[in-house]
């Protein structure tokens, strides 16, 4: 349910993320009347800036930030009567007050959700929540909102969660993976348990193997000091392809519930195969881009992207391709290849499932070809499924097989828009709902599969292999396919 008065505090509330995402999807939402009447938004950072500051700030993101035809007066009105900005140091505690002062000021203060939305370093998290709890601003109706990377290993992960652990019980902590959020994502639930026909075939008996894209055509643009510290492994794979590849794997739970759904893909996470250092030195393949063209423009290689901010011979990968199994008695056998990239010849996340081939060649002497049945499940942008068959060419001679397809558009089918994940996230903390947020243990478990990767990579000689910005990526990821006698299937 709804709550009916909210405080919604956001550090780095100048930020990017604030600015560009957060802002607008809790503008959106107010738009549709669905943030609780009695909302604040209160935006910390260390910016001097008062209310009014703050708010032509905001007012100058949402117009940006903002489709125009949901952009009103008085919704823009509505949404900036809410806000408030503190200027506060997560070093300096006694400034924290006031931050205090402001939440209890409301007569409902003790009931009111309260939100802390930390859109800043994971170095900040532990110092931030002693401070909310040194205040006293953390009761029962409190919730903490943790952004990615939660730490950049093992160890760095557990650290984090420990310091959030020791302020805020794993009830009221959530952590974003925005991907979880998006309209796709989650009709991948509805589509493999909603429905009856695909679920028999889900399994290593009818699946050869299954492939996770997820490809950008942007660089690491302004956030080259972030993104060189974490490269692709870390910010991408750990996170949001291994969520992705949970869905597809995990076993239907008994119902859509805030633990159930999130205790089967931490039984996935634990079902990956344990990668070796043998074993990333033959099934990972880390790239990294130099300057090309991406859709006719000539862009820079990510080392001149980086400019000054980037560290003398950094080796930080831009790609990763890597292929791994489920082990266990569903998905015996199958392998799973994700690849990610920036600076890619497109822009495109999906998932492609590709069947076996029928048991007994019934058309031998059939002309034309075939393709194994595959579904394609396209996540962004273009959301839609698409599955691959193939059918008999019209004609009155012998049988011509031609590969034919289904197609399921999430834009002709529905008019609504499909709303921006945060939008639906924001709105689940607000009601207390994590279903949709990644719990303590499967976020350890995704690093604990991730880190061998990390420590080959740190000590291999080996260095990321080159790509053209606006390619596919290095030749060695289709060689990871080629070798098991497959390839990988681009958009269509
Ligand atoms: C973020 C990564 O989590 O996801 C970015 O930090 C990446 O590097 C982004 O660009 C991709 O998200 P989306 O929703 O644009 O696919």
């Amino acid at each position: 349910a709804i709550p009916s008065a909210c405080d919604f505090t956001v550090f780095g509330g100048t930020g990017d993320l604030a600015l560009r995402k957060l802002l607008p999807a809790l503008y959106l939402r107010d738009l549709e009347g669905q943030l609780p009447a009695d909302t604040r938004i209160v935006g910390v950072s260390r910016a001097e800036l008062d209310d009014d500051g703050y708010r032509a700030e905001v007012r100058a993101a949402l117009t940006t930030h903002v489709a125009p035809e949901d952009l009103t007066d008085p919704a823009v009105d509505r949404l900036l009567a809410r806000l408030h900005h503190l200027t506060l140091d997560a070093h300096e505690p006694d400034e924290w007050h006031r931050l205090h002062a402001l939440l209890k000021d409301r007569p409902d203060h003790e009931t009111a959700a309260r939100v802390f939305y930390l859109a800043v370093a994971p170095s900040l998290f532990g110092a931030i929540c002693d401070n909310l709890e040194a205040i006293g601003a953390v009761n029962d109706a409190a919730r903490v909102v943790l952004e990615k990377p939660i730490g950049h290993d093992v160890a760095s992960a557990r650290a984090v969660n420990d310091a959030v652990g020791r302020v805020f019980a794993e009830s009221q902590i959530f952590r974003i993976d925005h991907y979880l959020g998006k309209e796709s994502v989650q009709n991948l639930l509805v589509t493999r348990f909603a429905n009856t026909f695909l679920e028999p075939m889900w399994n290593s008996h009818w699946v050869d193997h299954v492939q996770i894209t997820v490809a950008e055509e942007l660089g690491v643009g302004e956030r080259g000091g972030y993104y060189d510290h974490a490269g692709a492994l870390r910010d991408m794979v750990q996170n949001h392809l291994l969520q992705l590849l949970c869905l597809v794997a995990m076993e239907p739970p008994s119902h859509i519930g805030r633990e159930t759904v999130r205790d089967e893909k931490l039984k996935v996470l634990q079902a990956l195969k344990p990668m070796t250092a043998e074993g990333v030195d033959h099934d990972t393949v880390r790239g990294r881009y130099t300057a090309g063209l991406v859709d006719g423009v000539a862009v820079p290689s990510y080392a001149d992207d980086l400019g000054p901010e980037g560290a003398p011979g950094s080796r930080t990968e831009t790609f990763v391709a890597l292929r791994t199994e489920v082990q266990n008695w569903r998905w015996a056998g199958v392998p799973f290849y994700l690849r990610t990239g920036k600076r890619m010849d497109r822009r495109a996340s999906e998932i492609v499932v590709v069947f076996k081939p029928p048991p007994h060649a019934m058309f031998p002497h059939s002309e034309g070809t075939t393709e194994p049945n595959r579904l394609h499940i396209h996540i962004q942008p273009d959301e839609g499924m698409r599955l691959h068959l193939t059918a008999k060419e019209p004609g009155p001679g012998g049988i011509r097989l031609r590969p034919v397809s289904l197609d399921l558009s999430y834009a002709t089918t529905f008019e609504q828009r499909s709303p921006d994940a945060y939008e639906r996230l924001l709105m689940d903390v607000i009601k207390g709902n994590p279903t949709l947020f990644m719990r303590r243990d499967e976020v350890e478990a995704a690093w604990t599969w991730v880190q061998p990767i990390l420590t080959r990579w740190a000590t291999s000689p080996d260095r990321p292999k080159r790509y053209p910005a606006g390619t596919s990526g290095p030749t060695a990821a289709a060689t990871l396919l080629e070798r098991d006698g497959r390839s990988w299937q681009e958009s269509d």
